[in-house]
């Protein structure tokens, strides 16, 4: 049942369609939509003239601003640049031993240290500086290559091992069992020597004939005492720290067939500032001497 709309007089026209007797009215939209809905027409036209737009082959129209992120991005790390630049010539300027001492100073290296470590190291040393198996822990105070700022500042800036540098920290520990140094009977003797060394209980008769192999095969870099040589960047092997691991598979592993960590030279590819900046980090981080 359909009940007849009542009309009024200033009602519009309606469109003519009824269903059911419900009519349309025929009302224009408000001016004020329709000129903002031009305007946003128009705008948008001015739009993707001005900026990057429409989509091409290749890339892209460029706009007629040439605006782009990537320029920005450029910009941004400029303009930090240059406002770092007094303080980055501070950095280079002064002696390695007295950053600390300048507080300013020392602030500004660690906090931009510990980006650098984090972009650059903490795929090797863990993004806490923990270290993993062959890469050593930088947060304590056991150090291969000597923890002042200045080791820290060789290590970092020529690498270990590495074909790069000529200056690079280098020494080997000869392959035991591999080059046929010792036989498979005197290396399970030092094994069990080197872990009685940090406390492990071992068989005493293996550890007196390993203490005689150990004398005379490792002393040279391990120091009578086993507690190592910042020189050759032979570990202590009297602290229970370990780089590679102190079970007896990994120790005799270790003996037989030696290890080589290699790390990068830094000096090729970071500033100067950066690296004394990294240096500084790594010095506070626990260990530093
Ligand atoms: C590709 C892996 C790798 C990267 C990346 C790396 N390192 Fe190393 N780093 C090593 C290895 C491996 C050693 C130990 C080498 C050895 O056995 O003597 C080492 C040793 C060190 C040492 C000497 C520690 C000690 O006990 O004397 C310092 C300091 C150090 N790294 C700092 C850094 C800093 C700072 C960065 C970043 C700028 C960095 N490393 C990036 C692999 C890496
Ligand atoms: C020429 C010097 C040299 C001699 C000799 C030498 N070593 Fe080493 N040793 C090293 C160096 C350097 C490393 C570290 C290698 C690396 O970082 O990749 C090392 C590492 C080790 C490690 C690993 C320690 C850890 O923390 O994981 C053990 C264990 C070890 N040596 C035992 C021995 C024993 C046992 C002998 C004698 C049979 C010996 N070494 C003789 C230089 C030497």
């Amino acid at each position: 049942m359909s009940k007849k709309v009542k009309k009024y007089d200033d009602d519009p026209n309606t469109t003519g369609h009824s269903w059911d007797g419900i009519e349309e009215f025929d009302n224009p939209m408000p001016r004020w939509w329709l000129w903002t809905f031009y305007a946003t027409i128009i705008w948008g036209i001015g739009y993707t003239i001005a900026y990057p737009a429409w989509p091409g082959i290749q890339s892209a129209t460029a706009g007629v601003l040439a605006w782009n992120s990537r320029a920005d991005v450029v910009a941004d790390i400029a303009a930090v640049d240059e406002a770092n630049a007094p303080i980055n010539a501070r950095l280079i300027e002064t002696d390695l031993t007295e950053i600390a001492a300048d507080a300013n100073l020392n602030s500004y290296a660690v906090s931009s240290g510990a980006a650098v470590f984090k972009t650059w190291c903490a795929q090797c040393h863990g993004a806490g500086a923990a270290g993993a198996k062959g890469y050593p822990n930088l947060l304590d105070d056991d150090w291969l290559w000597g923890g002042t700022m200045e080791d820290i500042h060789v290590t970092v800036s020529h690498g270990i091992r590495n074909e790069e540098s000529d200056d690079a920290r280098y020494s080997e520990m000869p392959a035991f069992g591999r080059d046929e140094l010792l036989g498979k009977t005197e290396i399970a003797q030092v094994a069990n020597y080197v872990m009685s060394l940090s406390g492990v209980p071992q068989d005493a008769s293996q550890v007196e004939a390993g203490a005689a192999v150990y004398a005379e095969n490792c002393s040279s870099c391990h120091m009578d005492d086993g507690t190592g040589d910042i020189y050759q960047g032979a570990p202590n092997l009297a602290d229970a720290i370990w780089l590679y691991g102190g079970d007896y598979a990994t120790v005799y592993e270790t003996i037989y067939n030696s290890r080589y960590g290699v790390m990068p030279p830094w000096n090729t590819r970071l500033s100067e500032a950066q690296i004394r900046a990294v240096s500084a980090y790594v010095h506070q981080l626990g260990g530093g001497e």
